[in-house]
């Protein structure tokens, strides 16, 4: 299984770090613009697999996409991250072309690759990639749902002031402050729905931070996160690598699913050896509806800003 992660910087690096401590990749290779970068980031996770008990090879490479052949699943992190202030939707000027390079050098050496979309914003860049690779639906995958689920479930700890393995819950919709939808009302506490120990008040108080979550960080760190992201992303490849057909709420091209068509943005999915192997149609209620409809109008506003 071989994995290679385009962007050797805090999100690519943690990405390769938890994919190669979780020991189910015989390679990892990190791809990165910047001189040297991604071999010193290479070489330094190398130097912890005797320490924390990994066999994955990770190798860097300067921009050589040669070194990538024959990936089984590839990882976009490349562009620039969000200052404090910014919001995703500001970086698509830069942020497109690079994912359109990245995408394309990609499959030129993996044709059968499964790629997983993290640069942001993200849902506009992964209907950016369906729409310049021709790469089946199934194999374009955006890293939003898995993210922002994490920090849902911990703000929702917070609350219920419990450990974070006793919440599920999920969110879905549009990767963005404004867009992100929290299933508050099916969200549970080893399978008692959170309703019965929160407040409206407090759970809109959890929606409230979950859907700021970036934006907090960023404030607090002067870039954008990095270990909550790279967790999320490494999920993902292992669900895909290991044929887990593990549920994720992930951004997908939508054809009539939920109401919606020809966009990406976050519902639950099926992921296995073959991607996206299914969108799951939860039923939602009016309130939730409205709100996946009003993201949805924010994520076509944003692609609407796409040269495609
Ligand atoms: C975040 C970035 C990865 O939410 O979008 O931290």
């Amino acid at each position: 299984m071989k994995v290679t992660i385009v962007g050797a910087g805090a999100v690519g690096a943690s990405c390769a770090e938890y994919v190669a401590i979780k020991n189910f990749a015989s390679e990892v290779v990190l791809l990165d613009i910047k001189e040297g970068y991604a071999e010193g980031k290479a070489m330094d996770l190398m130097q912890t697999a005797t320490l924390n008990g990994f066999d994955t090879k990770i190798t860097g490479s300067t921009n050589d996409y040669s070194k990538t052949a024959n990936s089984d699943i590839a990882v976009i992190t490349s562009g620039i991250p969000r200052k404090p202030g910014m919001t995703r939707e500001e970086l698509i000027g830069i942020n497109a072309g690079i994912v359109k390079e990245v995408s394309a050098n990609l499959i030129k050496h993996s044709p059968d690759v499964t790629l997983i979309v993290v640069s942001n914003p993200m849902d506009t860049m992964t209907y950016l990639v369906h729409k310049t690779t021709g790469l089946p639906k199934n194999k374009i995958i955006g890293m939003g749902g898995a993210l922002d689920s994490a920090r849902f479930k911990y703000r929702l700890s917070e609350a219920l002031e419990c450990p974070p393995s006793d919440v599920d819950g999920m969110v879905i919709g549009g990767h963005s402050d404004t867009g992100m939808v929290p299933l508050t009302r099916l969200a549970t506490r080893n399978s008692v729905p959170v309703t019965a120990f929160l407040s409206e008040d407090r759970l809109n108080q959890v929606s409230e931070d979950t859907k700021v979550g970036g934006a907090t960080l960023t404030k607090l760190l002067g870039t954008s996160a990095w270990y909550a992201p790279g967790a999320a992303v490494s999920g993902l490849v292992q669900a895909i690598a290991c044929d887990q057909k593990k549920m994720f709420p992930c951004s997908a091209l939508l054809d009539g699913e939920y109401g919606l068509s020809d966009l990406c943005i976050g519902v639950p999915a099926i992921l296995g050896k073959d991607g996206l192997e299914k969108i799951v149609e939860i039923q939602l209620d009016d309130a939730e509806k409205a709100k996946m409809k009003e993201s949805a109008e924010g994520v076509k506003k944003t692609n609407g800003l796409l040269d495609v």
